[in-house]
């Protein structure tokens, strides 16, 4: 029921340094600690019959903290996009397809860090946190 908790201390942690991300994720724990303890209130104060409606209240507001987008998916939105389209289908500038792309992470990695051809590197741009958070992304473009 509290599967949701691991999700908020790892969109929390130190490696959203941009200001924009960290702001989201901070807005996002409040709220996943308020739904919380309104859960344990609300379960521990009341009768056997409602523990599912409770249960159903703490699934419809996890589902709800799946809708802002992710770190990786915010640094796409924001350096990637623009060659490789929201979807990673645009082929920009010569940028390659990445829902066909069969790079590994430890290529993407590369790449990202190091530039390629068309594609700028983003070593000045990103931290190697943030590269492992948009390659993570670019990964689930398929
Ligand atoms: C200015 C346009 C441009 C931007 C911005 C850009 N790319 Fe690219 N990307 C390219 C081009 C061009 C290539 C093809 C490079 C080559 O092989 O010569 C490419 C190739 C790639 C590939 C390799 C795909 C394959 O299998 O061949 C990956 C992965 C990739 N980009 C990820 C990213 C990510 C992640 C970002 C954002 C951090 C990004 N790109 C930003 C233009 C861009």
């Amino acid at each position: 029921m509290l599967g949701h908790l691991p999700i908020h201390s790892f969109t929390h942690s130190p490696i959203d340094s941009s200001a924009k991300v960290g702001h989201e994720t901070e807005a996002g724990a409040a709220r996943g600690g308020g739904t919380v303890t309104f859960g344990l209130v609300f379960a521990l104060c009341c009768p056997m019959k409602y523990y599912k409606l409770t249960a159903a209240l703490l699934v419809a507001a996890s589902a709800a903290h799946a809708a802002p987008p992710t770190p990786g998916q915010l640094i796409y939105q924001k350096n990637c996009a623009r060659c490789h389209g929201r979807d990673g289908r645009l082929g920009l500038n010569g940028a390659h397809d990445l829902t066909k792309s069969n790079l590994n992470a430890f290529g993407r990695t590369y790449l990202v860090t190091n530039g390629m051809g068309k594609m700028p590197s983003f070593q000045k741009t990103l931290t190697p946190a943030q590269v492992a958070q948009v390659v993570a992304y670019s990964q689930t473009l398929k």
